[in-house]
């Protein structure tokens, strides 16, 4: 009698099961020159998790997000996204980028097109979406973001919180399974910040995967599942955000926080 083997657990949307981290690194070492930036890195971030990145300047946080995207390529190690090597070039690398989306300190939008051109351009370009099938879409995030009335406005028209708002909707447009955020709300005036901040705290409630570095505690406290704590490129701490805030270990990190929280 053969037995068969039982169905793999049922996925909507990915070829991996619920088990497979969304986002894993795995012995990863970066070098510019001389300088070794990101030290043997591992790294496993689950579907759903909401994962802040602290640290001094320099401990290569924007290195690490520009390794996922492969913004920056590893000297060693490997990096999955939902199971998937990420690819070294080509069409696969172009695929690769649009499953993470990643949003910048500074807005990145293109000057010359309108927020709705700007939210559109990658679906039809990289999807082939039609242009009507991704203005539609376009207009449903750009609501969910708030600025849906500043469509056919130009990015220098929009403040710096709205111009951060059609980055993430311009990164949500392509349905990615990851965000990276480095640094979103530094650039901006502190009366903008929390309007972007509330956009990060919907869609980490949503259940998007998500990595963010920021200093902006109450959002680390408010919307973390856990803590990285770089140093020298090395991840120090990994721990809950009640514990990191609480106890940290490390004494890199006490200095750290007394940095940010003593004013
Ligand atoms: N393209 C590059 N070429 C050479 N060195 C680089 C490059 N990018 C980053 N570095 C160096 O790598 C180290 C880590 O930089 P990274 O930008 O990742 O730090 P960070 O933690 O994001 O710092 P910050 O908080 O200031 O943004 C720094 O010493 C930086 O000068
Ligand atoms: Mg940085």
């Amino acid at each position: 009698m053969t037995v068969s083997p039982p169905d793999p657990a049922p996925r909507s949307d990915s070829a991996h099961p619920d088990t497979t981290p969304m986002i894993s690194l795995e012995s990863v070492d970066k070098s510019f020159g001389d300088l070794h930036v990101l030290k043997h890195i591992d790294l496993q971030v689950s579907r759903g998790q909401v994962v802040v990145v602290l640290g001094p300047s320099g401990s290569g946080k924007s290195t690490l997000c520009r390794t996922i995207n492969r913004l920056e390529a590893i000297d060693s190690g490997t990096i999955r996204i939902d199971g998937d090597l990420l690819p070294e070039e080509g069409r696969p690398l172009a695929a690769l980028r649009a499953e993470v989306g990643m949003v910048f300190q500074s807005f990145n939008l293109f000057a010359h097109k309108t927020i709705l051109d700007n939210v559109t351009l990658a679906p039809i370009k990289v999807r082939g979406q039609s242009k009507a099938k991704a203005q539609a879409r376009a207009i449903e995030l750009l609501e969910r973001v708030g600025i849906a009335d500043q469509k056919d406005k130009f990015p220098s028209q929009l403040s710096g919180g709205q111009q951060q708002r059609v980055a993430i909707a311009r990164a949500l447009a392509m349905d990615p399974k990851v965000m990276l955020f480095d640094e979103p709300t530094s650039a901006l005036d502190p009366e903008m910040v929390n309007e972007v901040l509330d956009v990060m705290v919907s869609l980490a409630k949503e259940g998007m995967t998500m990595l963010v570095v920021t200093h902006e505690m109450g959002f680390a406290r408010k919307a973390a599942d856990r803590v990285i704590f770089m140093a020298d490129g090395a991840i120090v701490e990994d721990s809950d955000p009640e514990s990191f805030f609480t106890a940290p270990k490390s004494d890199r990190a006490k200095d750290f926080l007394g940095k940010i929280l003593g004013h």
